[in-house]
């Protein structure tokens, strides 16, 4: 076996020492063990088991639009080149010189023909072959071996437009994987003219906490009027009380028509839209206030007449959490990516998305549908996601009790006809259930039980 291989088999420690870990044990039906949040070794078979085991988000395609676009990101810790190349196929290339192992590209974004490694110049086109080094005739051998072209990862593939990649040869088609998520996804794409949208700039936070908390968060229906007060207070100073932004959750929010669901294969899924008013127009009538919110409006319908609602219903907030395990949520008209950097530090980015009217159906409306959008998207990632993180750290703060070992997750559990189990396996609960993350983390314990097989490919 080599060393690779014993390191993926028992997840980054020694392969003459057996598993330290009974994943039974940390994992059980109503609680979890601290250490899957605390634990160095473990973070470092994550990013395996998980960010390599199975599919994980990269990007999506607008923000590569053109042949020879790339942008930097991390496959778990791994420094990855997203890019389409100069034939237009979308590449993950490790972004990590196969001289001595310098990162090639340090931009975040770009377009080009070919990568040169700043620090001796080899340089490789951006299908990941060598391409030229310095002063060829110092070396013996030529460099047609392909051990010199930059590692790739071995599976990239495209959901409408979502990039994943994954380097385990044993796992399932990307549709395959999604499952039932797809059709979350499908609805928010298509409430979209043509089911175009585009990925905008992006508000970026990092917390010193554990990437699992934010996943875990992600469809959490429970700590919204808790955590969020100050925010629901504010959206709900100059309106009637429950009306607008969250304030479904202000009273009995398990016996309204909104609920969480467990799509299957990690992925979860709050559904707030069943809540909404079935009327057009009825998705702008729940936003917030912002600032100069009714000025923009009342020249917005002046402007737009008859189709102002609309028009005015693209640039409100979707009601939906559509969460894609283990590294990507759907959360309003945000794509938010998460993006462990140690067991104790995450990023989270929250991307802003753009109505696209390459159809022409909007009545050149777009920029002004887009201006108010964008507004709209401004909110939470500024005056409620740090309520969230703030949680985050504190949770981590807590979990240092090494004596206080476990985290519970049962709300829900055992009592009658609560969660119900679907003929597609989907399991639906009340808004403020946590079967979501009961199911979750089990499909994380299988990942982490079962090495994957794991690959890296480069062109010949
Ligand atoms: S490390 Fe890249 S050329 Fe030497
Ligand atoms: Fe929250």
């Amino acid at each position: 076996m080599s060393m690779l291989e014993q390191l993926n088999r028992y997840g980054g420690w020694p392969s003459n020492t057996p598993c330290p870990y009974d994943w039974d044990e940390l994992i059980q039906e109503d609680r979890v063990h601290r250490l899957i949040y605390t634990d160095p070794q473990i973070f470092t078979a994550e990013m395996t088991h998980i960010f390599a085991g199975t599919w994980v988000y990269l990007a999506h395609e607008s923000q590569i639009p053109n042949n020879n676009d790339y942008m930097t990101l991390r496959l778990g810790m791994r420094p990855i080149i997203l890019t389409r190349d100069s034939d237009g196929e979308l590449r993950a290339l490790y972004n990590r010189c196969t001289h001595r192992g310098t990162t090639l590209c340090r931009f975040e974004k770009g377009s080009a023909k070919s990568f040169q490694c700043p620090y001796h110049g080899w340089t490789f086109r951006n299908n990941g072959k060598l391409s030229g080094v310095p002063w060829p005739d110092g070396y013996a051998g030529d460099f047609s071996d392909p051990k010199f072209n930059l590692a790739q990862v071995s599976r990239v593939a495209s959901y409408r437009g979502f990039i994943f990649g994954t380097l385990n040869a044993d796992a399932p088609s990307l549709v395959d994987w999604l499952g039932p998520i797809a059709t979350p996804i499908d609805e928010w794409i298509d409430r979209h003219p043509g089911g175009k949208f585009r990925v905008c700039e992006a508000n970026r936070l990092m917390y010193k906490g554990n990437w699992k908390l934010a996943y875990d968060n992600s469809a959490d229906g429970y700590h919204v009027v808790f955590s969020h007060r100050s925010l629901l207070e504010t959206e709900n100073r100059l309106m009637a009380p429950n009306e607008k932004g969250m304030s479904y959750y202000k009273t009995k929010p398990d016996e309204q028509p909104m609920y969480v669901a467990y799509m299957g294969n990690g992925h979860h899924f709050k559904d707030k839209r069943p809540n909404l008013p079935k009327r057009v127009g009825g998705l702008w009538a729940l936003e917030s206030a912002h600032p100069g919110k009714e000025h923009y409006e009342e020249k917005f319908r002046a402007k737009y007449g008859a189709r102002a609602d609309e028009f005015l219903d693209l640039a409100g907030s979707e009601p939906v959490n559509i969460n894609v395990f283990p590294n990507l949520s759907l959360l309003g008209n945000h794509i938010q990516v998460i993006e462990p950097l140690s067991v104790n530090e995450t990023n989270t980015t929250w991307y802003g998305t753009a109505v696209v009217d390459d159809d022409n159906v909007l009545d050149g409306a777009v920029d002004d549908i887009n201006a108010l959008r964008m507004r709209t998207q401004e909110g939470f990632p500024n005056f409620g996601e740090v309520d969230d993180l703030s949680n985050f750290e504190e949770i981590q703060h807590g979990l240092e009790a090494i004596e206080d070992e476990w985290v519970y997750m049962h709300r829900g559990l055992g009592i009658p006809g609560r969660v119900k189990t679907h003929d597609n396996g989907v399991i639906t609960a009340p808004a403020t259930d946590e079967v979501f993350m009961r199911e979750y983390i089990k499909e994380w314990k299988r990942l982490m039980k079962h090495p994957p097989n794991l690959h890296v490919r480069r062109e010949p």
